[in-house]
């Protein structure tokens, strides 16, 4: 059948199923079918109606559900019980497939089915004749393991069932045995050999035991198949099934190279994605084509600086196509200046003064040397860290804890003065952070009581920033200190010292300037 239209045959709910801890309950079935309707797909395979009365359930209420757009088909073994079953199952239907088969590679004949070529000939003809009785008017034919079979005995089964009433092939390669050329060859073959092959539609069902799933069902199409069998995600038996986001949009993003198009509505893609991982509860991997979470995300200074500049640089899909609102910008320790300083301008930060940011910069290279990602919580950390315009009498320079159980807490603490003098001194204390203010109680020598000390982590994760904010007291005024890092007590640190430095302001009579961040 030649046009350039590919029907797009989704087997999420039998083949994808099969996934191993993949058990889906018939109303989440009902659910996925509505949202494959909404995304477009041709026919939806429903389930395998004989194998349980929770699938016979499933297939009859999509059956009876979709509209006449879509074909429901439910699988048999090439057995009239099957069959009887599943017209049973499908009778509700605006547009019933019965997709039945049987095995044509020698492993199938000799091992599972124990039959001779003439014998499983005659009995795939058989129930597709038994389906036609049944008056269903479109039959799906499976030659299963036909990427490991004789291609002269397939050829016959398949001008034998044609002639018999089928009106869809499906050349599965059961076992993901095939390369992208033998599979394409396969359909070529077949069109030249078989008499009627024309007339039919020739379907690709992939395996992914190679990870060439998606690359054969394209190879297939290329040669002639004009329906594509896939799952979503990818999911099904083993390393699952050619993937639907990956053939449509590799059909869609390449129409230049393929001259093919499908029904889908791509911007259902990721929507439909998420709804069969949360059901099923597979995981996608984050490098995942079209669907992962790293699919639109960008990490490196020199990557994101390109995309920030113009998206196509580095993205051949735009992410709202299918359905994902933008790409993202990963903020790691191998992000540039132009990233970051996009996403302080997207958290509503301007910067009228290139040092603040330089500053900023300095610092989030340091926290994203010790973390993987910076999250927006960080950042937001960072800027109000830094930005703080409290003069800075002493800062942090150098600082070194020894503690444990069996450690006295001691602190080694190097503090600039403004003067730029730089001062050493050593305490003990009850603990490490103890220890530190003591130290630096020694060198500043400004008495006050602390009044309040809180620690908060910013972001999850065991190397989350820590985000310290103490109170301390002075001739009844309180003053107030706030910093983060991801070291505890450098954070404490830092804390201090700003609390510190507002004290040493306030009696020196040096105004805090207006912009300052944190307050008294
Ligand atoms: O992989 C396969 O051969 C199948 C058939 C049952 C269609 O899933
Ligand atoms: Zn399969």
């Amino acid at each position: 059948m030649s046009t350039n239209r590919v029907h797009i045959f989704d087997t999420t709910l039998r083949d994808g199923e099969q996934s191993p801890g993949a058990s889906l309950n018939v109303d989440e079935k009902v659910e996925i079918a509505r949202q494959l309707e909404k995304l477009g797909v041709d026919v939806i395979e429903a389930g395998f109606p004989i194998s349980s009365p929770g699938d016979f359930e499933a297939v009859s209420r999509i059956a009876a559900l979709v509209g006449d757009q879509v074909t429901v088909c439910g699988l048999t073994r090439a057995r009239p019980g099957d069959i009887d079953v599943a017209w049973d199952a499908l009778k509700g239907a605006k547009r019933p497939r019965i997709h039945t088969g049987l095995g044509v590679s020698e492993s199938h004949l000799k091992h599972k089915l124990k039959m001779t070529r003439d014998q499983a000939l005659e009995t795939g003809v058989a129930a597709v004749r038994h389906a036609r009785s049944l008056g269903c008017p479109d039959i799906e034919y499976f030659t299963e393991d036909s990427g490991r079979a004789d291609p002269e005995y397939l050829y016959r089964v398949i001008e034998a069932v044609i002639k018999a009433g089928a009106t869809v092939i499906n050349v599965p390669d059961t076992t993901g045995y095939m390369s992208p050329e033998e599979y394409g060859a396969l359909f070529a073959g077949i069109l030249n050999h078989v008499p009627g092959a024309e007339n039919i539609t020739l379907s690709a069902h992939c395996h992914n035991d190679l990870g060439m799933a998606t690359a054969n069902a394209l190879a297939a199409a290329r040669a002639g198949a004009r329906q594509i069998e896939c799952t979503i995600n990818g999911i099904g038996e083993r390393a699952g099934n050619t993937s639907l986001e990956e053939v449509v949009m590799a059909l869609h993003t390449r129409r230049d190279a393929y001259g093919l198009t499908t029904n889908i509505r791509t911007e259902e893609i990721y929507r439909t994605s998420r709804m069969i991982s949360t059901m099923t509860g597979i995981l996608v991997q984050p490098n995942k084509a079209i669907v992962g979470a790293n699919a639109f995300a960008h990490s490196s200074g020199i990557h994101q600086d390109g995309v920030l500049k113009e998206r196509t640089t580095y993205e051949i899909i735009d992410p709202k196509t299918v359905g994902i609102n933008e790409s993202r910008i990963i903020l790691s320790a191998r992000s540039g200046r132009a990233g970051v300083k996009h996403r302080l301008q997207e958290l509503g930060y301007t910067f009228h003064n290139g040092d603040d940011f330089e500053k900023i910069y300095e610092r989030f290279l340091r926290v994203a040397d010790s973390k993987k990602v910076v999250y927006d919580e960080d950042l937001e950390a960072i800027v109000s860290d830094e930005v703080s315009t409290v003069p800075q009498t002493y800062e942090l320079e150098q600082l070194q804890v020894t503690c444990g159980d069996h450690n006295i807490p001691t602190a080694t603490v190097k503090l600039r003065h403004e003067n730029r003098a730089v001062l050493l001194d050593a305490d003990t204390g009850n603990g490490p952070v103890d220890a530190v203010y003591r130290a630096i109680n020694r060198i500043v020598q400004v008495p006050n009581d602390l009044i309040e000390f809180t620690v908060q982590s910013v972001t999850e994760g065991i190397d989350a920033m820590a985000d310290v904010t103490i109170r301390i007291k002075a001739d009844d005024m309180i003053y107030t200190g706030h910093a983060a890092h991801t070291d505890i007590v450098v954070a404490s640190a830092k804390a201090y010292l700003q609390a510190l430095n507002k004290q040493i302001a306030r009696v020196s009579g040096r105004p805090e300037p207006a912009r300052q961040l944190e307050h008294v």
